[in-house]
């Protein structure tokens, strides 16, 4: 559900050397099975665009800031991520797009699954489809 994606504070270190900021099992509501990253986005880049079935995520803005449409069917709901000690939760069965990627943003996502192409909507009409027959 859309009010199920949030964003969850991360703890950060601060100390005069530059800011640290440690995610574990406890910190996120999901036990984390794969990391990825995106980086070296072209300015006017959307990615994305695809729902998952069955696996939650956590997006942290590493480094600069981008935002994150959610659609559940029903609403849109965008949250900026400009912060790495800020992640957004998002949840099965939410379609998401993620665009306004500023110079030299990276994207860390904190998966609860494997990569499983056939854990995705990557058609809209598709995911659309699925949603309202719930
Ligand atoms: P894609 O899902 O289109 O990226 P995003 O939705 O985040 O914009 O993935 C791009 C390609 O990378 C696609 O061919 C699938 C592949 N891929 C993997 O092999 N492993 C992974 O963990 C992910 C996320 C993608």
């Amino acid at each position: 559900m859309l009010s199920d994606c949030v964003i969850v504070n991360l703890p950060k270190i601060s100390d005069p050397r530059g800011n640290l900021t440690a995610i574990e099992g406890a910190t996120i509501p999901f036990e984390i099975k794969r990391v990825y990253y995106i980086y070296d986005i072209p300015a006017a880049s959307t990615r994305a665009a695809h729902s998952h079935k069955n696996l939650t995520q956590l997006l942290i803005a590493i480094s600069g800031s981008f935002e994150v449409s959610l659609y559940d069917g029903l609403n849109y709901k965008t949250f900026v991520l400009n912060k790495p000690y800020e992640g957004l939760i998002i949840r099965p069965m939410i379609w998401r797009d993620l665009f306004n990627f500023s110079a030299g943003a990276v994207c860390l996502c904190l998966a609860s699954e494997l990569y499983d192409e056939s854990d995705y909507y990557r058609n809209f009409d598709d995911f659309n489809k699925a949603i309202n027959s719930k």
